[in-house]
């Protein structure tokens, strides 16, 4: 299974923050793809470096009356290869439904971007003892009709997500096994991934990279993430 370390920005970054992106583009290792998703604001300007660059959603639309919405097709001629869809922020934000999630990764697909769909439980729902539940409907629900070969699944336990708690390496390994069985794509994990913590994350199995917030916007922390994943 291909390799993708995956950093997003979210609403961080500015112009003078590129610095950051060329240092990643030039220590990039080989051995796994290594891919920011910054603010739509600097993808041009972050796909001249060379990396693989990609967007944070798009709409599910090609076009039209839809203000302050992107297309894929707009993403695509920004220079993205991918894009991230269903992000819980967008969920949490955004009211997203999974079949939403489903249209806007249709859609990435069909302006011949690579569509990174991201599922997970909150904390309550993990307590509950419903996190497979709940993943199982929303990966269901996100990834129907969809290209596997353009295509990458992101587990992003909620709770994990910028508050530097991660679930054990078991609990990540008994997601992935379940999502592994369903999909047939690259899986990433996604939630308080640091330096410190990559290597073993990596060497859980079925898990095949990362989706990287904080630690992402650093070139320093990054590459020693994306380092990891190559030795994995
Ligand atoms: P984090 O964010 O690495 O800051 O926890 C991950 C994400 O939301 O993709």
């Amino acid at each position: 299974m291909r390799k993708l370390a995956a950093g997003n920005w979210k609403m961080n970054g500015l112009a003078a923050d590129l610095a950051e992106i060329e240092a990643i583009a030039a220590g990039a290792p080989e051995g796994c793809e290594v891919l920011i998703c910054p603010p739509a604001t600097l993808l041009a300007r972050a796909a001249a470096f060379g990396l693989a660059v990609g967007g944070q959603d798009c709409h599910a639309k090609g076009a039209g009356a839809h203000t302050g919405d992107l297309s894929a097709a707009m993403l695509a001629d920004a220079g993205a290869e991918y894009v991230i869809v269903g992000h819980s922020e967008r969920r949490a934000d955004h009211g997203e439904t999974s079949e939403e999630v489903a249209a806007k990764a249709q859609a990435a697909q069909g302006a011949g971007l690579t569509a990174i769909v991201c599922v997970g439980e909150t904390e309550a729902e993990r307590d509950a003892g419903r996190t497979l539940d709940v993943v199982g409907a929303q990966i269901a629900a996100s990834v129907a009709g969809l290209d596997p070969a353009r295509l990458v699944v992101a587990y992003e336990p909620v709770w994990a997500i910028g508050t530097g708690r991660t679930p054990t390496l078991e609990e990540i390994a008994e997601v992935h096994g379940f999502l592994r069985a369903r999909v047939d794509v690259p899986l990433l994990y996604g939630g308080s991934v640091k330096p410190g913590n990559a290597a073993e994350i990596f060497a859980v199995p079925d898990v095949n990279g990362a989706l990287v917030g904080g630690a992402s916007l650093k070139s320093a922390d990054f590459l020693a993430i994306a380092k990891a994943l190559a030795a994995a």
